[in-house]
């Protein structure tokens, strides 16, 4: 394939073209990305998940239940953990085994907290230790402040001086069964941090925010997906419940199958995108949820009021009711907010009647009251053009896909002759080819042959950049111990060895480490090599990213590639992403393997000034000339 770049013509391109979308699914944010490691620490309940005690475990013969007491800890944490005594002697108290285990590493320091209500004179010891054995890895012991009828709380750091050679470990916290009073102690909001991505309170899992980081997003969608939406509009994912105070959260009945603390809340999520440097996409409730409930139109401004608030909450200056709640919780300077979606595929849940009313009410009510108020504000619909709507002026689309790999690579020109903006806000390859529908054929893990088709449709969206927001991988991440959702992009577990980058990370972090300032317009066809030119003016390179997919002929391509006023001998780097014999091939947690071989070399431009190089079936590559 001969491929000549010209050296003007093209579109200059979003810097945030890579990122991926957040929600509580497959634990991502409970017992995932969010540090916590106690599993049901505040007890939290809906109509929907119902108050447990799962999580908990007694020790030495020390009864647990769940009360509620006439004082709660909070309007928002009504229900509370009673330990009663009875006739245990010595240390007695209760257990948690987090979720599906903790990671106990030595030398590092552990932050925790509980709040306790009852009389109680002596110490408590806090320890992290074996659930098999018993051994104890780390313990701490603090005095107890405890008071008959108020609750306080008590911090206290512990840091192992052993790791524990795996992750079923529990924590534990003990007293004197003898200081206790009047037989029992009532507990609530017991919490344990490891150390958190840069160092934030209430934040993030390192090596989970590190692996999220290192495929080089540059935009973040959130608060969901699903989530957002909630099964009732009662019950959608009410932004003002998940900022400050942790006892002041009542937590979510999640649309994923268990109630959310809601720990990692709006504020947590805007500092994610402050650590990594990403582009927020926040989304609005909309009127609609999953089980079908549409805002009448005469009810609808509350919830327009209440998207305006949350903008406000973003974006305000400290002196605007909303900006002021922000600064107090310790950010006074506005975040950047030039995105606002409203709602999740409104085109799905509530059928026809729940599209017809987005479309005829809903979508255009909130464009009017956001851009009024907020002009510069981009309003993304939360259906596309493709979802057949003809989205009013100034209003952008959201496209999503989640198809076979030959889909992915239909994709490649679908954007080609739409004149609307679009952000893609989720996209995975996740059945095989001729597979289709959620109740079949669908895969395990992000696999080789899907992986290549993503890339295929992210060059097409990367060509057509001046309208294309960017694009959203979803979801970005799962425990190995929930099944929600099977393709993600990251696994993980409790065990941070488990923690797995999939084929799909590999191709995002290349396409997204090689950002484009401007695309360049190219002489050559597409099929079986489809590709995307153009250069980064602000490091004055050039670059080619390509991907092969030719599922009848398996022949190596020929590329030739010249970019106009790029001189013979000019160096570059090409990089290569090739996976295993097996098309359907991928990084499996469990075994560690990574299919995706990497190879990179560098490379002279001839004398007629191409780059000559040869792409395997099923390969991705990207070609960077190396700056001057
Ligand atoms: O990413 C998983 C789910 O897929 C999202 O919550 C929803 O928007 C989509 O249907």
């Amino acid at each position: 394939v001969q491929i000549t770049v010209e050296s003007s013509g093209g579109n200059a391109t979003t810097p945030h073209q890579y990122g991926f979308l957040h929600e509580d699914i497959s634990n991502s944010g409970d017992g995932g990305l969010y540090a916590e490691l106690i599993r049901n620490r505040a007890f939290q309940s809906s109509e929907r998940f119902p108050a447990d005690l799962s999580g908990w475990s007694p020790v030495n013969g020390a009864s647990l239940s769940l009360k509620t007491l006439d004082q709660p800890l909070s309007s928002a944490l009504k229900t509370s953990m009673n330990v009663a005594v009875g006739s245990s002697k010595g240390q007695v108290g209760f257990s948690n085994d987090g979720y599906w285990g903790m990671d106990v590493k030595k030398k590092k320091t552990y932050t925790g907290s509980f709040w306790v209500r009852g009389a109680y004179e002596g110490t408590f010891t806090a320890s992290l230790r074996s659930n098999i054995t018993g051994e104890v890895f780390g313990s701490t012991k603090l005095r107890s402040r405890a008071k008959a009828s108020e609750w306080i709380e008590h911090s206290f750091k512990l840091v192992p001086t052993k790791s524990a050679p795996n992750s079923n470990n529990t924590f534990t916290l003990t007293f004197d069964a003898a200081g206790v009073k009047d037989g029992s102690l009532d507990f609530n909001l017991i919490s344990l941090f490891p150390p958190t991505y840069k160092g934030r309170k209430n934040g993030l899992r390192v090596d989970l925010a590190e692996a999220i980081e290192g495929f080089h997003p540059t935009l973040l969608r959130i608060p969901g997906g699903n989530m957002l939406e909630g099964y009732t509009n009662k019950t959608w994912w009410n932004w003002k419940e998940t900022i400050g105070p942790l006892k002041d959260r009542p937590g979510y009945p999640n649309v994923w199958g268990y109630q959310q603390t809601n720990g990692l809340g709006l504020m947590e999520y805007l500092e994610l995108a402050e650590d990594m440097n990403l582009e927020i996409v926040l989304a609005v409730y909309a009127g609609l949820s999953l089980n079908g409930d549409i805002t009448p139109q005469d009810k609808l401004q509350p919830f327009i009021d209440d998207a305006l608030d949350q903008i406000e909450f973003v974006s305000g200056d400290a002196t605007t009711k909303w900006g002021s709640v922000r600064a107090k919780l310790g950010h006074p300077a506005p975040f950047k907010l030039r995105y606002v979606e409203v709602g999740n595929e409104d085109w799905l849940a509530g059928g026809t009647a729940g599209w017809e009313s987005y479309k005829e009410y809903r979508f255009p009510m909130f464009l009017k009251a956001i851009n009024a108020k907020y002009p510069a504000i981009q309003v993304i619909s939360s259906g596309s053009v493709f979802d057949g709507y003809n989205i009013p002026a100034p209003g952008n689309g959201d496209y999503h896909i989640y198809g076979t790999p030959d889909a992915m690579v239909d994709q490649f020109d679908l954007f080609d002759q739409t004149p609307i903006t679009h952000i893609i806000g989720e996209a995975a390859a996740v059945h095989p080819n001729g597979g289709s529908g959620w109740d079949g054929g669908l895969m395990d893990y992000p696999f080789w042959i899907g992986t290549v088709g993503e890339a295929v449709s992210l060059l097409g969206y990367e060509r057509n950049t001046d309208r294309i927001i960017g694009a959203a991988y979803a979801p970005i991440i799962r425990s190995l111990d929930r099944w929600q959702w099977a393709v993600t992009m990251i696994q993980f577990a409790a065990d941070p060895a488990l923690t797995t980058k999939s084929t799909s990370w590999y191709v995002w972090e290349l396409f997204a480490g090689h950002l484009m300032t401007h695309t360049l317009p190219a002489s050559s066809n597409f099929n079986p090599l489809y590709y995307v030119t153009g250069k980064n003016e602000d490091k004055g390179t050039y670059i080619f990213k390509g991907a092969v997919y030719n599922s009848t002929d398996a022949a190596d391509v020929p590329v030739s590639l010249t970019f106009e006023g790029v001189k013979p001998g000019t160096k570059a780097e090409l990089t290569i992403l090739t996976g295993p014999a097996n098309p359907y091939g991928y990084n499996d947690p469990f075994t560690g393997v990574n299919v995706v071989k990497t190879t990179r070399e560098k490379i002279t431009a001839g004398k007629r000034g191409s780059f000559d190089f040869s792409l395997p079936n099923l390969s991705v590559a990207v070609l960077e000339t190396v700056p001057s």
